[in-house]
């Protein structure tokens, strides 16, 4: 829709955390005016009422009537978000829907087609592959630095003090969020197949004990501690994670200050490496040194003093940079057809936690 007007947009779910976020980044953003926002639960119904001059729906298929709406925002809950993609690309608009894609295959596969009979984009917020920490790694590899990508080690326990199970959360009903790699780890497994440029061929997840019980802070799901991605040419890309238990200490200058949050992320190639902190906002390269191979520091990044939602976690630069590319006409910065492929290893993963076995990626819903 190559156009120099505003972009129209309509934000579903607009009463949770990652709907209030999107209303505020549409209404401060020169290139976007909020039309409408739609949101089921009547607090927060009437708490939008009192703080927008917009109208706001309780069912959202009154926002996707309108048709002065170019584009809908799908903020909802996990198991929502195939629905809701579908008929707003059926009702001819632009989607920005949160991750995950959707539940299963099927619902991916149904948003894939909707997508591709409505002429329409629907881009899924893998916002960390678009950050700007995460698009430098995938920079310095692309320009060779440290040869052929051979192994990646990814490290990521939120902490949990912060997390605390509400009542009626979504997030401690499996149906609702589907999975550990549904809800979560569905951007560790994207940046896996960015870095390496390549798409695994079969995935191992193991699980890892449960450290606070039933009812500690945790969202409705079983927990890998190690997850492994085989990919072709004996790649490998690795994940560990107790998501409760981080133990970076909340003392640590930079910090996500309640949560102890560790997040990093190691790059081996067959030249050098990239270590990085996102928390601590540095990447590092190095360079294998001489026949011995000794490790030598080449640089060290620093990113200190821009704000640490930019360097990984940039939903609002993801989303303004679908808007340009929407108003130029342009390709989206990861296709869906991208997403679905990140949802294949995904589901795979989900279902080798369950078995305790190696789990071949199945790719064949997605077509192309
Ligand atoms: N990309 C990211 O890094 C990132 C970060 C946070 C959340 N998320 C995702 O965003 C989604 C929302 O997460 P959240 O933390 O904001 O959850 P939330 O529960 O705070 O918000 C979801 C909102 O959707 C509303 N809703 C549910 N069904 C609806 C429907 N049919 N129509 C209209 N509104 C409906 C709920 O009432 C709620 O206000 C989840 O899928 C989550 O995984 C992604």
């Amino acid at each position: 829709m190559k156009t120099t007007a505003k972009v129209r947009v309509g934000v579903v779910g607009a009463g949770g955390g990652a709907g209030s976020g999107m209303v505020r980044t549409v209404l401060s953003s020169e290139e976007t005016t909020l039309v409408a926002v739609a949101e089921v639960a009547e607090e927060k119904r009437k708490r939008l009422l009192a703080e927008l001059t917009v109208p706001v729906y309780q069912d959202y298929r009154e926002l996707l009537a309108r048709e002065d709406i170019d584009l809908v925002v799908n903020s909802t809950p996990n198991f929502v978000h195939a629905e809701v993609a579908i008929a707003a690309l059926n009702s001819g608009k632009y989607v920005f829907s949160e991750k995950p894609m959707g539940m299963n295959p099927a619902e991916i596969s149904a948003i894939l087609q909707a997508e591709r009979e409505s002429g329409r984009v629907c881009q899924i917020n893998f916002e960390m592959r678009y950050s700007l920490m995460s698009r430098r790694i995938r920079e310095i590899i692309e320009a060779g630095e440290i040869g052929e990508v051979m192994n990646i080690h990814f490290v990521h326990n939120c902490g949990g003090v912060g997390f605390v199970k509400k009542p009626g959360d979504w997030r401690g009903d499996p149906a609702m969020v589907g999975g550990y790699f549904i809800e979560e780890g569905c951007h560790r497994l994207d940046l896996f197949r960015y870095y390496m440029g390549l798409d695994p061929e079969s995935v191992l997840a193991v699980p890892a004990p449960n450290l606070r019980g039933p009812d500690g802070w945790h969202r409705g799901y079983r927990e890998p501690a190690c997850t492994l991605c085989f990919f072709p040419g004996g790649k490998l890309a690795q994940l560990t994670t107790i998501q409760h238990l981080g133990v970076h200490p909340v003392e640590t200058p930079g910090m996500e200050p309640e949560l102890g949050h560790e997040y990093g992320i190691k790059v081996v190639g067959s030249e050098g490496g990239i270590r990085a902190d996102f928390w601590r906002s540095f990447i590092q390269i190095v360079y294998f040194a001489g026949r011995e191979g000794n490790t030598r520091l080449k640089r060290t990044e620093s990113y200190q003093g821009l704000a640490l939602n930019s360097l990984h976690h940039d939903s609002r630069g993801f989303f303004m940079d679908f808007v340009k590319r929407i108003r130029k006409a342009h390709p989206p910065f990861m296709t869906a057809a991208d997403s679905a492929r990140t949802m294949a290893v995904v589901f795979a993963c989900e279902s080798s936690l369950l078995s305790g076995q190696p789990v071949p990626v199945d790719y064949t819903f997605i077509p192309g």
